[in-house]
C-alpha cells in the first residue's frame, strides 16, 4: 500500500492494485482488499478500499465444491466399472482358498488377497451408494479391530521400514464406528507410514470419552512433520507433497469427508523433524 502511495505522488494519476493485509493476530486470516488510489492535486490523494476478502473466497469455495461434483462423477463411473471384474476376482480368490490345503503355507498370502479385494469391494460399493445419494446400511464395528487389521494389512511395509507399532486401545469402546472408519484409518496409518522411510515409532491410540460421549483416535508418527505453511493445504483435494505413484492428495480430503458425515472433526498437530499426530473425534449418535 505504501508502495502504491509513493507511485501516485510520484508521478501516475492513478492506481487500481489487490492488496493483502497481513492480520495483526496469529489466527486471523489474511484479508485482501481491492485499492484505488487517485491524485486529485500534489497535495491530495483518495484512497478507495474495498475488503473483497469474502467475494474472493465464496468464490474458491464455488470452484472447489464444482472440482468435488467432478471428483464424484468420476469416481462414480470408475466404481461402476471396477465393480464387476472385483466381483470375479473375489470369486476366484474364494475357490483357491477352498482348494488350498489347511497348511499350505501359501495361504496367508492369498487370504491378504482376499482381504484386500474385500477392502476395494466396500471402497466401491460405498462410493456406489455415495454416488446415488443413499446413505449406506454398513453394520457396527469394532473400532479397535479395525486398528489391529489395518496395522496388520501395512505389515510388510512396517517391517521393511524398521518402524515400531505402538497399540494403545481402549478396551470399553462400543461398537458403534461404521466400518467405513476403516478408509479413515488406512489413510491416516499410511500417511503415517510414507512419513517415516527411515523408520521410527507409530502410535495408534483409541479412547472412549465418557464425559461427552465421543469416540477418539489418534494416529501419531515420528516422521518428517508438515511445515507450517504447507499445514493449511493438506486436506484439498488433489494437494500432495509426493511423487506420481506414491500420492494422489486425496487421502485427507476423503478422511474429513467421511469424519463430516459422522459429525465428528479431524485435527493435525506437526512438529517439522518431529512428527505428526492426527486425531479424530467423533461423537456418539443417540
Ligand atoms: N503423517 C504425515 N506426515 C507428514 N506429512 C503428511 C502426513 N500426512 C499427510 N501429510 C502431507 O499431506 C499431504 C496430503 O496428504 P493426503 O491427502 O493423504 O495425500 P497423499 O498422501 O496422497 O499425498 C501429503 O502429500 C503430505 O505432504
Ligand atoms: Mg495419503
Amino acid at each position: 500500500l505504501e508502495e502504491a502511495i509513493e507511485r501516485v505522488k510520484g508521478g501516475e494519476g492513478q492506481i487500481d492494485d489487490e492488496v493483502f493485509f497481513k492480520p495483526v493476530e496469529k489466527e486471523a486470516i489474511p484479508r485482501q482488499a481491492k485499492i484505488k488510489l487517485v491524485k486529485l492535486d500534489p497535495d491530495n490523494i483518495i484512497l478507495l478500499l474495498e475488503d473483497i476478502t469474502e467475494a474472493v473466497r465464496a468464490e474458491r469455495r464455488a470452484i472447489q465444491a464444482e472440482k468435488m461434483a467432478t471428483i464424484g462423477r468420476l469416481a462414480a463411473n470408475l466404481a461402476h466399472e471396477l465393480n464387476s471384474p472385483l466381483d470375479g476376482a473375489m470369486r476366484y480368490v474364494r475357490f483357491l482358498l477352498e482348494d488350498m490345503y489347511e497348511d499350505d503355507p501359501r495361504r496367508k498370502y492369498v487370504s491378504r488377497i482376499k482381504d484386500a479385494l474385500e477392502r476395494m469391494d466396500r471402497t466401491i460399493k460405498g462410493l456406489l451408494y455415495f454416488a446415488r445419494g443413499k446413505t449406506q446400511t454398513l453394520k457396527p464395528a469394532d473400532l479397535n479391530e479395525m486398528v489391529r487389521q489395518t496395522i496388520s494389512f501395512f505389515e510388510d511395509q512396517i517391517r521393511r521400514r524398521g518402524i515400531e507399532v505402538v497399540e494403545e486401545l481402549d478396551e470399553e469402546m462400543p461398537r458403534i464406528l461404521h466400518q467405513d472408519i476403516e478408509h479413515v484409518l488406512v489413510n491416516l496409518i499410511k500417511n503415517a507410514i510414507q512419513a517415516m522411510p527411515e523408520g521410527g515409532v507409530l502410535t495408534v491410540r483409541t479412547r472412549f470419552d465418557k464425559s461427552d460421549r465421543s469416540i477418539i483416535f489418534q494416529v501419531i508418527d515420528t516422521g518428517v512433520g508438515i511445515p507450517p505453511e504447507i499445514l493449511q493445504n493438506i486436506f484439498l483435494p488433489f494437494f500432495t507433497t509426493k511423487e506420481v505413484g506414491e500420492g494422489t492428495g486425496l487421502g485427507l480430503s476423503i478422511c474429513r469427508g467421511i469424519v463430516e458425515r459422522y459429525g465428528g472433526s479431524i485435527r493435525i498437530d506437526s512438529e517439522v523433524g518431529q512428527g505428526t499426530t492426527v486425531t479424530v473425534r467423533i461423537p456418539l449418535q443417540t
